[in-house]
């Protein structure tokens, strides 16, 4: 059985490197994973005066949200937080008040930064966000990623052995992870609180 997994790029530059990343993440996942991108570029500013009658950019990103099953957040930490446009993209994904498409979403949260903590306060930072929103997470292993490209081709191949075999087994965990949650939460489980 395959599990529809929407990754979302949190950075919108061109030659990004969270961008590279999710390349090598789309390789080395489980064939049990099926990756496609939710793309956040064309996203308005969250303005809640606009959240009853949105544009059509906001109703397709919250539909693809709920459509996967799980999902992946790749993102860089700017100034030592949640980039901007990504944190943009849950706010509207978050709302109206009633209609979150982040709950119960297994979701795991890996970034690159060409500094040496590899976006770990980025992560900590969605992490308290995520719970908010009543998204499960992976926990470990953790993923912090410090860029260098001596490690990653443009197309996302790993020319780092043990980087490959890290990036392989953390595909690994979350899928295993993904299986658990949706396994718990299908309609009819006996612990599913509805
Ligand atoms: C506005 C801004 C803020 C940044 N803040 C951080 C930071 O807090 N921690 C860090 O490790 N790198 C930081 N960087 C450097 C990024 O790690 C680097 O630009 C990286 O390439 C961004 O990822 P991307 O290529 O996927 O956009 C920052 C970069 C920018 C543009």
């Amino acid at each position: 059985m395959t599990h529809r997994i929407g990754y979302i790029v949190g950075s919108l530059a061109k030659d990004s490197i969270n961008r590279v990343l999710s390349k090598s993440l789309v390789r080395l996942a489980p064939p049990s994973l099926e990756l496609v991108e939710i793309p956040i570029r064309d996203l308005p500013l969250y303005n809640r005066d606009d959240e009853l009658d949105p544009v059509a950019a906001v109703t397709t990103f919250k539909h693809d949200v709920e459509r996967a099953e799980g999902l992946l957040l790749i993102s860089p930490e700017y100034n030592r937080s949640i980039p901007g446009a990504l944190k943009n993209a849950i706010d509207w994904g978050s709302r109206p008040w009633g209609h979150n498409s982040f709950a119960r979403k297994p979701t795991g949260i890996i970034g690159a930064s060409t500094g040496a903590i590899g976006t770990a306060v980025m992560q900590s930072s969605m992490r308290s966000v995520l719970s908010f929103l009543n998204a499960p997470q992976l926990n470990a292993p953790e993923a912090y990623i410090t860029f260098k490209p001596e490690l990653f081709g443009e197309d996302g191949e790993v020319t780092d052995p043990a980087t490959e075999e890290f990036l392989r087994h953390y595909m690994s965990e979350y899928a295993a992870f993904v299986e658990r949650v949706v396994s718990l939460t299908a309609p009819g489980h006996v612990g599913d609180q509805g």
